[in-house]
């Protein structure tokens, strides 16, 4: 079986870092690593199927000769716009985690379980892009219902974890409620987010747009319709919530005119689809919840109803760990299937 040289720009982020455990948990086929990041932590050791390697500053010049086959970038957009193409040009193909890309219509924007047909479209720019976290466990669950009964319009509240704002998001978390406990929360330092995190959720995540959603926000509208090829309506509202990890989604979708939603048939079309499980059993208090789904690579799906008033509407509530699901793990499931294809 052939191994693959592995390059990882952003190799100490709380992503970057997870790429490596899933890549030895899935006994990836690696020939070599190459941990890139920036100066600070160049000389940071990583450790990958028991083999130890040393970080080296991203340059230029990282790429050239060393016959990188998948170079998988998390080290932010900035990062991504600068060096991507040399790791293109150098001949490998780039997972691109960050936002950069994902917009550009040459560039595939995919989620393995919903659209892996689109990888096929890498050659042109050598890209492939990785949505948004909170993007890639909504169609997750969208891509089944989409199927049975076509969908109209998505209205969905997220609970977005610190994870999300890389490593120093949650240690804000931590240290801010040390300091709730030392009595000195007013001094603690708020610079992750825009007010205090602990104790607190914040209705605004990313950059505000002219029309009043803010780009995280816009992110799951535009990309949604990438990734399912439709113009479906999706109206979002994105909130930081005080926890470490997982992001969890409140979703309503409002199907085709005349539909009448089939609980079976829907919780059917969820336990069927690749990657994700079912948790829905209020009675016994049972349903997706963050510290249910950290650590793994499944996304969770429960609370599911029937809108009171209309029958093409459902409810339902999905957790995902973002870090895995929303990104670190859709990368390696995303070079995973542009090995089966190449
Ligand atoms: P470094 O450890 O050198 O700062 P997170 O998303 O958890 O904040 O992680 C960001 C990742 O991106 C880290 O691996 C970080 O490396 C890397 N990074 C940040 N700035 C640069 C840069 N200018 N060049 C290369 N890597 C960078």
């Amino acid at each position: 079986m052939k191994q693959y040289n592995i390059a990882v720009a952003g190799a100490t982020g709380a992503v970057g870092e997870e790429i490596f455990h899933i890549l030895e948990e899935q006994n990836f086929p690696i020939k070599s690593v190459l941990p890139l990041s920036s100066a600070r932590s160049a000389g940071t050791e990583i450790t990958c199927q028991g083999k130890t390697y040393k970080c080296v500053e991203l340059t230029e010049e990282s790429f050239k000769g060393r016959d990188i086959d998948i170079a998988f970038f998390s080290a932010g957009g900035s990062i991504s716009e600068k060096y991507a193409k040399y790791a293109v040009e150098a001949g490998a193909v780039v997972i691109d985690n960050t936002s950069f890309f994902r917009m550009d219509e040459k560039v595939p924007l995919v989620v393995p379980e919903v659209n892996p047909e689109d990888i096929d479209n890498w050659k042109e720019t050598g890209i492939i892009a990785n949505p948004n976290c909170s993007t890639i466990q909504m169609v997750q669950a969208l891509k089944p219902l989409e199927d049975l009964y076509g969908i109209k319009r998505v209205d969905v509240s997220t609970y977005q974890a610190t994870s999300g704002a890389g490593k120093s998001g949650m240690e804000e978390l931590v240290n801010q409620m040390k300091d709730f406990f030392a009595f000195k929360l007013d001094e603690s330092p708020k610079e992750a987010f825009e007010h205090q995190i602990a104790l607190n959720v914040i209705p605004d995540i990313d950059k505000p747009q002219p029309n009043l959603y803010t780009k995280e926000e816009m992110k799951m509208v535009n990309e949604t319709q990438k990734i399912l090829h439709k113009n479906v309506a999706v109206s979002a509202t994105c909130v930081r919530v005080p926890i470490l990890r997982s992001h969890s989604e409140s979703i309503t979708v409002r199907f085709e005119e005349g539909v009448d939603v089939d609980l079976d048939a829907v919780r059917n079309a969820f336990e069927n689809f690749e990657n994700m499980k079912v948790l829905d059993d209020l009675e016994n208090n049972i349903y997706p919840m963050p510290i249910i789904s950290t650590d793994t690579d499944l996304t969770y799906v429960g609370r599911i109803r029937k809108d009171n008033f209309e029958n093409n509407v459902l409810h339902f509530f999905n957790v995902a760990d973002q870090v895995r699901v929303g990104a670190a793990t859709n990368a390696v499931r995303i070079a995973q299937k542009w090995i089966e294809k190449n």
